[in-house]
């Protein structure tokens, strides 16, 4: 199975970003295809300083890498260096209706708010399209706020394919695990749009004191409280072993604890646990050919299925000699 999915360099990476998305990318790795890019072309649409998105480019791969996505299992690339989904993109557009792109959420609740949109945000679905159809994808990974995108993506191959042919695989959205819903520091979704993240590889000392400011209630310290329930606990839990998720959990059913006790355990747990990514990390940052040779060959790995898809297409709808 061809597993492709697309991240946006928009920030860096945080916590939620790694146990909702990257780390499934990760373990999908083992046992398909798997297909992951840097979406910089749909971070265009947020991110107006060019060195700025450069940056964010390459510290994303970094990322990636120093995480586990390993390039002789899967293929990292970055989008724009494929420009064949750009052709592709086009080829699609003149297949959208209009009332399809203006049913999508991310595009209506952008100008609910107010948000001047421009053509790119409008039809940010129909590269999401060329991106999936361009490499074949059986399954593309999402988390729910992606699935009508995916919809979108289905309902345009289907169309071309109902005019000119088979030209066009169907993929399928495979939700990423809702388990994975993390909370930020104030207790709801950690979201780079709620300033409410603690970056994977944000210097130790500046995480350690994000952690310490996490909210909590104000019950008296002495009440026994439900795990589960508490945000600290879930961060916990998705950090630390087992074994130390379980003791910290009867620690919290029995009561006579305090907060202060758990973040310093949670700041050790997320130490501990990202230890190994950032020592790769500071690995490959020395090493920057490898990295530039990595993205490159996954780039001509894409093209090379992305330029037959486009063959294909092209072929199909008239714009290149029949094949
Ligand atoms: P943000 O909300 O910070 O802007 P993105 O929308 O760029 O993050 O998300 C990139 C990926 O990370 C998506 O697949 C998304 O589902 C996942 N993700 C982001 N935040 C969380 C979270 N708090 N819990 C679980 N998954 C998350
Ligand atoms: N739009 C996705 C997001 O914001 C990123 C993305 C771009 C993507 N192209 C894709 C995801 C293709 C899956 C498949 O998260």
């Amino acid at each position: 199975m061809r597993v492709l999915s697309g991240i946006q360099p928009t920030g860096r990476f945080h916590w939620g970003n790694y146990f909702g998305a990257i780390r499934q990318y990760i373990d999908l790795q083992e046992e398909h295809d798997g297909y992951y890019f840097i979406a910089n072309l749909h971070a265009l649409t947020t991110i107006r300083d060019a060195q700025q998105l450069r940056q964010l480019t390459r510290d994303a791969a970094l990322d990636l890498l120093a995480l586990g996505l390993n390039p002789d299992k899967a293929t990292l690339f970055v989008q724009s260096d494929v420009p064949e989904v750009s052709q592709l993109t086009w080829i699609l557009m003149t297949c959208t209706p209009m009332g399809l792109l203006e049913r999508c959420h991310a595009f209506k609740e952008k100008k609910a708010k107010g948000i001047t949109a421009d053509a790119g945000l409008f039809t940010y679905p129909v590269l999401m399209s060329a991106d999936i159809l361009a490499y074949d994808s059986n399954w593309v990974p999402v988390g729910q706020d992606q699935v009508q995108h995916i919809e979108v993506c289905r309902d345009l191959a289907s169309s071309f394919n109902h005019h000119y042919g088979e030209a066009f695989v169907l993929p399928e959205p495979r939700l990423l695990s809702d388990a994975a819903k993390v909370p930020g520091t104030d207790g709801e979704k950690m979201s780079k749009s709620y300033d409410n993240t603690i970056g994977i590889f944000e210097p130790e000392n500046a995480a350690r004191k994000k952690i310490m400011r996490i909210q909590t209630d104000s019950r008296p310290m002495e009440d026994p409280k439900a795990p589960e329930t508490d945000h600290l606990y879930q961060l916990y839990q998705l950090l630390a072993s087992e074994a130390e998720a379980e003791d910290m959990a009867d620690l919290y059913r029995r009561g006579g604890f305090g907060y202060g006790q758990v973040k310093k355990a949670l700041a050790d747990a997320s130490e501990q646990f990202f230890a190994p990514a950032r020592q790769r990390r500071q690995e490959l940052e020395s090493r920057p050919d490898t990295v530039d040779d990595i993205l490159k060959d996954g780039a001509r790995r894409a093209r090379e299925k992305a330029a037959e898809v486009l063959a294909r297409v092209e072929s199909a709808c008239g714009i290149r000699a029949p094949s």
